[in-house]
């Protein structure tokens, strides 16, 4: 049997997993490093910002991806990237967010849960599994809903800055 040659478009998706790889390498040294001397942890703002900058425009985008007739055509599918991406970077960057217990708490299972059920959904996607992609999407959506209409809780950093 002879290996199929190699493409552009192989050797990019090449480059686009070691990139991926040595990022989540990078962010695994630098979430493993925040655990030490967690006892005086304090939340960056940066990971809040980071945090509000994902969630705001994966609301209209997820919406739009849903609700909109047309699947599977490229604006979904770029725009299905988009948001998977913007809803993995949320879920990470959450892991330096631990002001409401001062640690990782019960709030981050559902950014465990959002990091198995995005990469699922794409998996579902691509082998044609449709009605389980939409599902699994339709599902990390309302979490995405849900998680945004409780950090408007009195109380929360978002009440604080907007009504505080
Ligand atoms: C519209 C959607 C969302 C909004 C507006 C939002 C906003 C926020 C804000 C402002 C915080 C800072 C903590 C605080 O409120 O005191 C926070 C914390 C957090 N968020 Fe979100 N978020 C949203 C969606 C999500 C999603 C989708 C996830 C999971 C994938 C998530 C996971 C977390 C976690 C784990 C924390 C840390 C909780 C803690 O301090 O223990 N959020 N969120």
């Amino acid at each position: 049997m002879t290996a199929a040659p190699a493409t552009p478009a192989s050797h990019i998706r090449r480059i686009a997993v070691i990139a991926l790889l040595v990022l989540g390498a990078i962010v695994l040294a630098g979430l493993v490093r925040s655990f030490v001397g967690t006892a005086d942890y304090k939340t960056p703002a940066w990971a809040i910002w980071v945090h509000l900058a994902t969630v705001v425009p994966a609301l209209p985008l997820g919406a739009w991806l849903l609700w909109r007739q047309r699947k599977g055509d490229t604006a979904h599918r770029v725009g299905g990237r988009v948001w998977a991406m913007l809803m993995i970077v949320t879920a990470i960057d959450s892991f330096w967010i631990r002001t409401i217990t001062g640690g990782i708490g019960p709030i981050h299972l559902f950014s465990v849960l959002t990091l198995v059920q995005v990469p699922r959904a794409i998996w579902f996607a691509k082998s044609g599994q449709i009605d389980r992609h939409l599902k699994t999407m339709r599902g990390v959506f309302f979490g995405l809903i849900a998680a945004g209409f409780f950090a408007m809780a009195p109380g929360r950093t978002l009440w604080a800055l907007l009504f505080g």
